[in-house]
Parts: structure tokens; C-alpha cells; sequence
């Protein structure tokens, strides 16, 4: 069978089986009381982190950064999350949830910094702005009455992250397509087909930019209710190069993956689904008791996989991935506890902020070894950390710096208070504590112009302080973790934690 007609034939076999579908026959809900956190928010004022908004755009507010923006930081942060989260009496379960709304943080080149932030205008969020109900089922609520699904992007949500790529900004979800937002105004363009065929396909939420420029992703089918992994190619210029279907073993769950120069590597976690009984995210199991699936994707191949199996791990996030004596090295983040791991931050979300936990989180190195097709986890010893990033000019024949928000010292809040430069080989750690009240998101890394030395750059990273209720921004050098923030900037108003983000630098 050619490709693609495999291809063809694979997403015909799913295409009926899109996530919304499932959740159809989702029994009568129990989702959250708007009113249960409101009292919950009074009590514990770091819930603000969950509270959604009710705007459909915020700002834009200037404000001034205090200390010293480093010459030759210029251009616009972008992040994405879940911010809508309630409607009528029904605030959602889960953090997944919420509609997205895609932030700017714009570097004017004064000294002064611009936030904005807009909804993305999907077909659900602007069907339920004008219901004035939740109408589409969600990935881990229950949803009374849900309307039917004809594809993903019906309940497409828009909220995980942003790619920027040849001038062009896309708000990213990992079951649906990608949706271009105007890069000033966050205007929502649409939805982005990248070939006629692959129309509201999965395109997943980490996409990882090549040294070439051009962008790898992936889409899962487990999420379709098939089994396999739709891997993509775009172009520097934005232009599909490829996509292929690689079958898997069997349900699998992966949310992200990581790369080296010349290979993709897939962590699917094994996981069973409940006949009926609720969400995509309700009805999933984990099965730990199963090994994980590991697939290794040369890049000048990539529509077959080398697979290996390893013991079961729950995974977000991943780190770099760099080349071996025997092979490749990965580092992720594993979740140590099941239920968190479905459902973070679940707690929160109801408002419950006394029983509130961010569980317990491994950084863990994944040992590949490629001649004799085995695979082996190793623990770092480093723990509660999340989102790690790297620099990614960092060559693919050594270990990268991770880069990761963390807990340090005493916290008023159950989430990161701290940021922090991880040289995992030589045990070395650098860690800038922002406070026992702030809370800590991801911190992006920017390379600094004109410079080819790895880590030679800035993090960008936003903050959220729930006792002034106001959402920040931090700029620190990577390489002086531990002197804190070069420059950091306050806004006058709060807006929800998010997920994820990047860095566009002006042209
Ligand atoms: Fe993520």
C-alpha cells in the first residue's frame, strides 16, 4: 500500500471517532459549582490561578520594567492557556478545559512592556459565547447535553500553546488543528489546513523547531479512539513538507516528544478506556501495569519507527534529547502519582484550595540504546520540577541546561515559587526564588542575537502574584540564574496560569 493511501486509509478507519464523540454518551455531570470557588478563592487567594476570565480581551495595559532590559531583547512573548472555564452553573473539572486565550507581552524597545490578550475565536468558544452555555463536550468534564462533534476542531479549545513561524502566530491544542491569530492584534485568522486531507487532524501543542528552521509535530490518533501517530513537517516557510501515519502498538498517551539532530523520539504511555462513564480524561486509564512504547523516528524516514519498550511513566514534558555512546538520551518529566497526572491541579479547579497539591514530579533520563534495542529510565534525583526548556543552539553531542520553574523554600501556594538552571551531568544547580507568595510559570529561553554560544540568552518567564492580584513578567540572564531578574514588570490586573509559550523575536 502506498503512503498515502495507508495514510488515508488509517484516518478514514478514525475519522468517526473524534474526541468529542466519545464523550457523547457522557453520563449526567458532575462538574464543578462556580459558587464552591468563589468561597474557595476567599479563602486561598492563589486560586486566582484557576479563575477564569470573563472578557473576551484584556488590555492592552503598558507598564514600565524595573532594572535594566538587556540591549537586544526585543520582540513579543507569546503564552497560551485555558481561561474560560465557567458558564451558567457549570465551571469545568478540569484544567484542560478552558477555552484558550493567547497572550502578547510585546517589548516596545523603551523599556516599556505592552500585555494584551485575546480569546481565540474557535467555532465552540464563539457558538457558546452566543448560547451563553458550555454547548461542546470537553476532554475532562462532563458536559450535560453536548452537542455532537462532526470533527476535532467542533471542540477544538485552542489553549495549550503558541508557534510562531514565518511571521505567523498559531494558538495550538493537542486534538485539533493549529488556529493562526494575527501576530499584533491576536484577531483570530482560522483554522489552518495544511493539505486538503488532513483537515481538523490532530496538531499537537509541541511542535519543536529544527536547526533549519523548519518545525516537527505530532498528532495522536489514540486521542481519535485509533491507534498511531500522525507525524508532521513544515517548512521555515510554512509549508507542509510531510506528514505520515506510523501505527502504534496500542492506545497510547503522549502530549509532547523530543528530538536530536537526526531522530524524534515518542513516549506513549499504555493506557485503557472505560466503555462509558464521562470525558476522554474520566474514561482513561492509565495501565502502569503495561510498558511504555517507545518510538525512535529517523528523520529522513519518518513514516517508520524503531520501537523499543521501557517500564510505564506519565509524561508532559520533555527536555533534550542528545546523542550516546549506544545511542540517545532523553530527559523528561515524569508525574509520580496517577490521578494527578489525569487531572493536575483538579483540587484547585474546584476551589478545594486546603487538599490543592502539584503532586510529585522525577526529572528522569530515558536511555536508548539503539544497536541493541533497549531502553532504560534513570532517575536525576531532581524533583518538582516542570515545563524544562533548553537552549536550543545546544549541540546534539552533549547534555543541554534545563531550565525549569521549581519549589524552593517555604511557599504560601501549592504551585513553583522559583526558577531554576539545571547542568544535570555535573549536579550543579542555580535557583532564583521569586517568594513564598509568587507563583511561577514556564520560562522561555531566548538566545541572544548575533551569538552562537549555547545559552548565551535571556528566560522570559510570567508570574503571578495572588496577594496584589497581578500577573508579571521576569527577564533574567540564563547563564546567572541565581542573580535574579535582570528586568520584571507588573501589570494591573491578574490573569489565569497558563501553559505554554514562545519567544518571537523582531525581525
Ligand atoms: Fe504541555
Amino acid at each position: 500500500m502506498d503512503r498515502r493511501r495507508f495514510l488515508r486509509t488509517l484516518i478514514s478507519s478514525t475519522a468517526g471517532l473524534a474526541l468529542g464523540a466519545t464523550a457523547l454518551r457522557s453520563a449526567p455531570a458532575f462538574a464543578n459549582d462556580p459558587a464552591q470557588f468563589a468561597h474557595g478563592l476567599q479563602a486561598h487567594p492563589w486560586l486566582l490561578g484557576w479563575r477564569g476570565v470573563s472578557s473576551e480581551t484584556l488590555g492592552p495595559a503598558t507598564v514600565q520594567l524595573q532594572g535594566r532590559l538587556p540591549a537586544g531583547l526585543a520582540g513579543t512573548l507569546y503564552r497560551n492557556g485555558p481561561a474560560w472555564s465557567e458558564r451558567g452553573t457549570l465551571r469545568y473539572d478540569h484544567w484542560f478545559d478552558g477555552d484558550g486565550m493567547v497572550h502578547g507581552w510585546h517589548f516596545n524597545g523603551d523599556g516599556s512592556l505592552t500585555h494584551r490578550a485575546r480569546m481565540v475565536a474557535t467555532p465552540k468558544f464563539t457558538r457558546e459565547q452566543k448560547a451563553g452555555r458550555f454547548l461542546y463536550p470537553a476532554a475532562g468534564t462532563s458536559v450535560p447535553n453536548a452537542q455532537a462533534v462532526r470533527n476535532n476542531d467542533d471542540a477544538n479549545v485552542a489553549n495549550t500553546s503558541v508557534m510562531a513561524l514565518n511571521g505567523r502566530v498559531f494558538a495550538l491544542c493537542e486534538s485539533g488543528s493549529a488556529f493562526e491569530v494575527h501576530p499584533d492584534s491576536l484577531e483570530t485568522i482560522g483554522p489552518v489546513t495544511w493539505r486538503p486531507d488532513l483537515a481538523a487532524l490532530p496538531f499537537s501543542a509541541h511542535p519543536l523547531v529544527d536547526r533549519d528552521g523548519s518545525v516537527w509535530n505530532f498528532g495522536s490518533i489514540s486521542l481519535m479512539g485509533g491507534a498511531g501517530l500522525l507525524v508532521w513537517h513544515i517548512g521555515k516557510d510554512g509549508q507542509l513538507r510531510s506528514a505520515d501515519v506510523i501505527a502504534t502498538p496500542g492506545r497510547g498517551y503522549l502530549h509532547a516528544f523530543t528530538m536530536t539532530d537526526t531522530h524524534l523520539v515518542f513516549v506513549l504511555a499504555p493506557f485503557d478506556f472505560k466503555e462509558s462513564g464521562g470525558s476522554f480524561f474520566e474514561r482513561m486509564q492509565f495501565a502502569p501495569q503495561r510498558a511504555a512504547n517507545i518510538a525512535v523516528v529517523a528523520k529522513d524516514a519518518p513514516d517508520k519507527a524503531q520501537w523499543f519498550e521501557a517500564p510505564f511513566a506519565a509524561i508532559y514534558h520533555f527536555g533534550d534529547a542528545h546523542r550516546s555512546k549506544d545511542g540517545i538520551v532523553v530527559r523528561a518529566v515524569r508525574r509520580d502519582n496517577m490521578d494527578e497526572a489525569r487531572s493536575p491541579m483538579k483540587e484547585a479547579m474546584a476551589g478545594d484550595g486546603a487538599h490543592a497539591t502539584n503532586g510529585h514530579s522525577t526529572l528522569v533520563e530515558l536511555h536508548l540504546d539503539l544497536r541493541r534495542g533497549q531502553a532504560r529510565w534513570q532517575d536525576t534525583g531532581i524533583s518538582t520540577v516542570e515545563f524544562p526548556l533548553f537552549d536550543p543552539r545546544t549541540p546534539d553531542s552533549r547534555a543541554a541546561r534545563l531550565y525549569a520553574p521549581t519549589v524552593d523554600g517555604a511557599s504560601n501556594t501549592p504551585y513553583f515559587n522559583a526558577v531554576a538552571a539545571f547542568d544535570v551531568e555535573r549536579g550543579r544547580r542555580q535557583v532564583w526564588r521569586y517568594g513564598s507568595d509568587i507563583m511561577a510559570e514556564e520560562h522561555v529561553f531566548v538566545p541572544r542575537p548575533g551569538s552562537r554560544n549555547p545559552d548565551d540568552g535571556w528566560l522570559v518567564g510570567t508570574l503571578l502574584d495572588p496577594v496584589n492580584k497581578r500577573s508579571g513578567l521576569a527577564v533574567l540572564d540564563a547563564r546567572h540564574v541565581q542573580d535574579g531578574p535582570l528586568a520584571q514588570a507588573w501589570l494591573p490586573y491578574a490573569v489565569p496560569l497558563g501553559f505554554h509559550g514562545t519567544f518571537a523575536a523582531q525581525a
